[in-house]
């Protein structure tokens, strides 16, 4: 059995796309297994960057099965959209794109939610697409799955019941409700139609080709500070980005996956409001905000850019059992002098080697630094770790002693080929 799960380490946005289509070469399988259109992956094809939200990014090659899982939660309308974009680049997704039918629908009154919710005490910076109110639901149960949009016979009671679940903060917001209820049905007709051939069990189809040892490859979205339970609540995602959240959102067992890699930028970066204690609000971080092209891939929004953290990594290590490292990035840093990396947290005298669960620590802590000297050469034409400056090589040998997982790949520019391994003997899939 030969299966790779691929995941953030950070707070998204390190990459995972470019990775996910580096390694799909080599998969059968590409499997999206939480998130919804809130995520964003830009990859670059034919030389044109473009977006992916929902979609895997294994897509890109023609030959590959590309699955959304059950814990997806799935907004119909922009996955048409996505399917219609990447047939008018030639790319057919019939007979290879399948949704499982228990992911949930993203609904317009989710959005709306998303939009209210913002306005309350607690401002979390969302994607505004319905993803928390969608995973809100399906926690209270009146969510609606893939599986109940398409049934004629119960829909517009499930409809009515997740609708009256929300009437007064609604119709405070000036909703109409009977006018939003009949756009979800008059769209639902044709949206049906398209949704239809695409839904099956997803979790038997990984299943059923893990036994014929076909590989398969797991793709997270977001990042593992981001995570439900094990990022900086509550300024974080609704669902579980982490590995373990592969095994509910596939609908696989932990058995079902060889190996897990964790993708690391070089720095750090956010998007949204939130802890982050190695944020830079100096020419530094404004410097990597340019190099790195730090934009959301869904919003648009600049990315906030800071420092490597040592303490959100080893956190994002262990909670995943990540084995190998992919870092990206590191060429974006070209030209920094001194590079700083925070090794632990400092707050009211104490210090916190490890990830504090307190939001008071997470606002208020500060960064305890060590300083390396930068590097001021071009890395864009490396073969192998030996061909890297000498001070790009001690700052990777120190970032993976103090995450303390091997950094086994480096992606020294945005494309596909821009990859390498560098350690020896590690295949992973
Ligand atoms: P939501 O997922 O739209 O509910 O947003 C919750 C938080 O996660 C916000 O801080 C978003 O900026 C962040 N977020 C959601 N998706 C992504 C992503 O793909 N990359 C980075 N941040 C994300």
């Amino acid at each position: 059995m030969k299966t790779l799960l691929v995941l953030g380490t950070q707070w998204g946005d390190e990459g995972k796309g470019k990775v996910v289509d580096f390694f799909a070469q080599k998969a059968d399988y590409v499997v999206r297994y939480q998130g919804g259109n809130n995520a964003g992956h830009t990859l670059i094809y034919e030389n044109t960057p473009f977006a992916l939200h929902l979609i895997p990014s294994g897509i890109l090659f023609k030959n590959k099965f590309c699955l959304i899982g059950n814990g997806v939660v799935v907004d119909i309308k922009s996955l048409k959209e996505e399917v219609e974009f990447l047939k008018s680049k030639k790319i057919s997704v019939t007979g290879r794109l399948f949704i499982s039918q228990q992911a949930h629908v993203v609904l317009p009154y989710h959005i709306l939610v998303d939009k209210v919710s913002e306005q309350g005490a607690i401002k979390i910076g969302t994607t505004g697409r319905g993803i928390g109110p969608a995973y809100a639901d399906k926690a209270k149960r009146i969510g609606i799955r893939v599986i109940d949009y398409l049934e004629d016979e119960n829909f517009e009671d499930l409809l009515d019941n997740a609708l009256s679940d929300k009437l007064a903060l609604l119709s405070a917001s000036g909703v109409n409700i009977k006018k939003l209820k009949s756009d979800i049905c008059r769209d639902r007709k044709d949206l049906v139609k398209f949704l239809k051939p695409f839904v099956c069990d997803t979790s038997l189809m990984i299943d059923e080709a893990i036994k014929k040892n076909k590989k398969i490859l797991f793709e997270s979205a977001q990042g593992s500070l981001l995570d439900l339970d094990t990022g900086t609540y509550p300024f974080v995602t609704s669902s579980n980005p982490v590995a373990g959240g592969a095994c509910t959102g596939a609908g696989i067992g932990p058995d079902k996956i060889s190996s897990v890699l964790g993708v690391v930028k070089a720095y750090t970066t956010r998007v949204g409001e939130g802890p982050f204690v190695t944020e830079l609000f100096d020419k530094t971080g404004e410097y990597l905000r340019q190099q790195g092209a730090e934009f959301g891939a869904t919003t648009g929004r600049p990315r906030r850019c800071g420092w490597f953290d040592a303490v959100v990594v080893r956190h994002s290590v262990r909670v995943n059992g990540i084995q190998n490292l992919l870092l990206t990035k590191l060429d974006c840093m070209r030209g920094i002098k001194e590079i700083k990396i925070c090794t632990a947290y400092k707050y009211k005298g104490k210090t916190y080697t490890e990830f504090p669960a307190s939001r008071i620590i997470e606002k208020n802590a500060k960064p305890v630094y060590e300083t390396m000297p930068g590097f001021e050469e071009s890395i864009s034409k490396i073969k192998s770790f030996a061909d890297l400056p000498k001070n790009a090589k001690n700052y990777i040998l120190r970032l993976e002693k103090l995450a303390q997982a091997p950094i086994s790949f480096l992606s020294y520019g945005p494309k596909r080929q821009e990859t390498i391994a560098i350690k020896k003997g590690v295949k992973l899939l």
